[in-house]
């Protein structure tokens, strides 16, 4: 841990261990929760949400959270090692939304359904489009030849910034999945909001720690 957390009031520490630990519980057990609900393997649908849920809910938000310095279970390895962890989450995290894609994509094709016609549709296909795209803009940062001529500390804030914004938009397609009518009849009434609070919640969480760490900085600390 940096000499600037160390200065921090204990309590402050203490509180923002609990809330990120909290939230890795939160996102797992969301995701299992899920899992149980939907039964993949039991129809063509149900890979749908397990995969999306696994992609944006677990490996995506691990694959953020395992940077905070206060709550990461790898907190005290070094920065290039959490950096090979991240890529790795990262690319399970796209093959399982390119999948749970392909999954509702191929299931409206058998039942003669039109594509896209919902906002969930909509936000979800942007989504996994710029998942993809943020992914190929952090090749550079993996394989710094390829950055020619750009700082690479220049590179990692456009990363970071550009990551949140794709975190946030995983969020909001998460959030609208829970407004779906497959989800608003499996599930009623408090478990709906005890739902809808893990992507909202995570969100907050993730904000927060990228914010800390890239935007909230004075520039003169770079
Ligand atoms: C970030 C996660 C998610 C993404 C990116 C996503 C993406 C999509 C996309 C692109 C479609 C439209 C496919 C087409 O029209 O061919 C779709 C449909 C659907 N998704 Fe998701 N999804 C996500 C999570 C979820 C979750 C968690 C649920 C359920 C809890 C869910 C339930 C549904 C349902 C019921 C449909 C069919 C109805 C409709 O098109 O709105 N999705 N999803």
């Amino acid at each position: 841990m940096s000499a600037h957390h160390e200065s921090e009031p204990k309590l402050y520490r203490y509180s923002r261990t609990v809330c990120g630990v909290f939230t890795q519980v939160l996102c797992a057990l969301f995701s299992v929760f899920i899992t149980v609900l939907s039964r993949p393997g039991s129809s063509l649908f149900s890979w749908h949400p397990f995969l999306m849920t696994l992609a944006f809910s677990f490996f995506m938000t691990e694959a953020i959270l395992l940077f905070n310095p206060y709550s990461s279970p790898i907190k005290k390895l070094k920065h290039k090692t959490k950096g090979r962890l991240h890529w790795i989450l990262q690319g399970l995290c796209v093959c399982c939304a390119a999948a749970g894609l392909a999954a509702i994509f191929y299931n409206k094709n058998l039942n003669d359904k039109p594509h896209f016609t919902s906002w969930h549709g909509l936000i979800g296909v942007l989504t996994v489009s710029v998942v993809g795209l943020q992914s190929l803009g952090g090749l550079p940062l993996l394989y710094p030849k390829l950055a020619k001529g750009w700082s690479l500390a220049k590179l990692k804030r456009y990363h970071a910034a550009s990551g949140l914004l794709t975190y946030l938009l995983g969020s909001l397609s998460l959030f609208l999945g829970l407004c779906s009518a497959w989800f608003t009849s499996s599930v009623s009434g408090y478990v709906w909001y005890l739902a809808v609070l893990c992507p909202v919640l995570c969100a907050l969480v993730v904000m927060n720690q990228v914010t800390n760490a890239y935007m909230a900085r004075k520039p003169m600390q770079y």
